[in-house]
């Protein structure tokens, strides 16, 4: 996955190009490159490491004039991050010029038909075979640039999105995309046209963006129109301009050092955002089109799997005890990669949730598929608004977060649990597997979450000061049970992507088989220890812990004793509901290892090797 920018139009595309490539780099950040058509020629430089290097690279390397270019940010698949492999690639000719996102499978076999031809490939990437083999095409089938891209296409395999255009005929952009997402900024009168990954790098320009849909293509042409065709059959396809609701304080910093900062301390407005609208508590009602019109479906489920990848996995498992708790529906979490190619046994009684921030995750969206193709009825719980996964969904609820920029997913994951709990708690209404004034009071609770997490939050400087004790060591031990398991998982997670300590989650009682022997006095474990939800079996693992030196970080309800008197440290998180304390155990974790890896002088919001999207499997 990478990001792809491109502008052609009346302004100078050059930082338009480059804002837009910083914005999109949570989709990769190894290698960077901008191509610029300056009125009579192309100029082109790109580079190993961020856009920040390319910038640099820039100055004074290239003319930085023109209004049409095409920009990208990458993380890389085929060939190692270097000059070279960094993308745009130009064809042989040098008159086309190429961005891509994703991976063409069949692309030695292209080679080799083309190096018979008589190409010579400077770079070991798929994407200098596709430009190549694009090329080809034009001229051998004396097409344009769009029949061309459209032939090409249809000769690969795999997945992609994709800019190109031609030198020789700077007044179009033909883009297209399967399984890798682009958007297409319309600027008044048709005068300009901005293209991305995502809307990020247009807001400030336009609100009007189509989105195309997996096998389509584009033929952007200044001063007209954008043609869009079906990449198969060139059928023509109705151009759906849809309007943005995006601005572009979201996707700032807004005074805090880093986005994964911003977006911890989000997380109140966010969950709230997440219910406003659909828990109505003094009607004691929940309110989720997706869930009510599919009502009967979710009544007659036979189970409910969800997919997932990362952190939404984790949401997944919390949502595991809610749906099991509180509904009583069975439910299985799959990781997506295993789920899509294990022959799951699915049926049509089976309901498939799939959790994803950005809907875009490649694993995730083929187990949809898998899942559809067998009859399963699918709901989304997405971020991104008009994502992949969201319109390939049957139906679905949105999380509401906001833009999540910083890689390490923060406010996805509490909000992903807020709409899972809401999901959770309107179907054990409907099953009456709660009644009535236990379902009132999980409403409330439920509705006090940001205001606790907003109290939480205070404890910041309590955390930073852990965070500079901890600091230097090498392992993490993460303990939780019950509905704090997956807590537990996923603080390990967070700390070990941005900070590069290694981390595991446990489940606490199964320190003693295996986990246990790695306890000694330099040890730090966290244990996830609230009043509720077997306390005194935890307690016991903390003594356990204790006896063998670990040093122990233990989160508790406010107003405990017990745990007090044994650990070294104490974080309190307000008392709440059993099923709603992962919304709060979470805080304290996020800001652990975001100190941490700030002190160790980490990359927090581009942690090395990550991206945000994963649109590759
Ligand atoms: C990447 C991100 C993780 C995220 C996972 C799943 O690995 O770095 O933060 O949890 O993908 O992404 P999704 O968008 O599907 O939730």
């Amino acid at each position: 996955m990478c990001g792809i920018t491109g502008y052609i139009g009346y302004r100078e595309a050059y930082p338009i190009i480059i804002n837009g490539l910083q914005r999109l780099e949570y989709r990769g950040y190894d290698s960077a490159g901008v191509v610029l058509y300056d009125g009579s020629q192309i100029n082109l430089s790109k580079t190993k490491g961020k856009v920040s290097d390319l910038i640099e690279k820039v100055t004074g390397q290239i003319s930085k004039k023109g209004n049409l270019g095409i920009g990208h940010t990458r993380w890389a698949t085929h060939g190692v991050p270097n000059d070279v492999n960094s993308h745009p690639h130009t064809s042989q000719s040098g008159n086309l010029v190429i961005v891509h996102n994703g991976i063409i499978e069949n692309y030695d076999t292209i080679k080799k038909e083309l190096v018979n031809r008589g190409y010579i490939f400077q770079s070991d990437t798929d994407t200098e075979v596709l430009v190549n083999l694009i090329e080809e095409i034009k001229k051998q089938d004396n097409v344009k640039l769009g029949k061309a891209v459209q032939i090409a296409l249809n000769q690969v395999v795999g997945a992609y999105a994709i800019a190109v255009f031609d030198q020789t005929k700077p007044d179009e952009i033909v883009v297209a995309r399967l399984g890798s997402p682009i958007a297409i900024g319309i600027g008044k009168d048709n005068k300009e046209f901005f293209i991305a990954s995502d809307a990020s790098p247009f807001i400030e320009y336009t609100k009007n963006a189509i989105y195309l849909e997996d096998e389509e293509m584009a033929i952007i042409r200044l001063g007209r129109d954008v043609k869009i065709r079906k990449i198969k059959d060139d059928s023509l396809v109705d151009a759906h301009i849809q309007k943005l609701q995006l601005n572009l304080e979201q996707i700032e910093k807004g005074g805090y050092e880093h986005f994964m900062l911003k977006e911890i301390y989000e997380q109140p407005h966010a969950i709230n955002d997440t219910y406003r609208g659909r828990l109505l508590r003094n009607a004691a009602i929940i309110k989720m089109t997706g869930v009510e019109d599919n009502m009967k479906r979710f009544l007659n489920a036979n189970r409910i799997i969800i997919v997932a990848c990362g952190t939404s996995w984790h949401a997944g498992l919390v949502a595991e005890y809610l749906f099991e708790d509180l509904a009583r529906i069975p439910v299985e979490v799959e990781y997506a990669s295993e789920f899509r190619y294990r022959n799951p046994i699915i049926s049509e009684k089976d309901i498939v949730i799939a959790i994803s921030q950005s809907g875009e995750t490649a694993d995730t969206l083929a187990a949809i598929k898998l899942a559809k193709s067998k009859g399963a009825f699918v709901f989304g719980v997405c971020n991104v608004v008009g994502s992949s996964i969201a319109r390939e969904t049957d139906a679905g609820a949105y999380t509401h977060a906001g833009p999540e920029i910083g890689v390490a997913s923060t406010k996805a994951f509490t909000t992903q649990i807020t709409v899972l709990s809401l999901i959770a708690l309107r179907l054990a209404r409907a099953k009456g597997t709660i009644t009535s004034s236990d379902y009132r009071y999980h409403l409330q609770e439920l509705e006090l979450i940001p205001k606790k997490v907003k109290t939480l939050l205070t404890i910041d400087d309590k955390v930073k000061y852990i965070a500079g004790i901890y600091k230097g060591v090498s392992n993490f031990l993460y303990l939780g049970r019950g509905y704090n398991f997956p807590v537990a998982l996923e603080g390990a997670l967070k700390l070990k992507e941005i900070s590069y300590i290694h981390a595991e989650g446990y489940p606490a009682a199964e320190m003693k088989h295996g986990p246990i022997a790695l306890i000694d006095e330099n040890m730090p474990i966290v244990v996830i220890a609230t009043n509720k939800g077997h306390y005194d079996k935890v307690v016991s693992n903390i003594q356990e812990i204790k006896s063998r030196k670990g040093q122990i970080i233990a989160i508790v309800t406010e107003g405990d004793v017990v745990v007090k008197e044994i650990a070294d440290h104490v974080i309190e998180i307000p008392e709440t509901h059993e099923a709603f304390t992962p919304l709060l155990t979470t805080i304290p974790l996020q800001l652990l290892s975001y100190h941490i890896a700030v002190m160790r002088g980490c990359n927090v919001d581009q942690p090395r090797n990550l991206a945000k999207s994963v649109t590759v499997e």
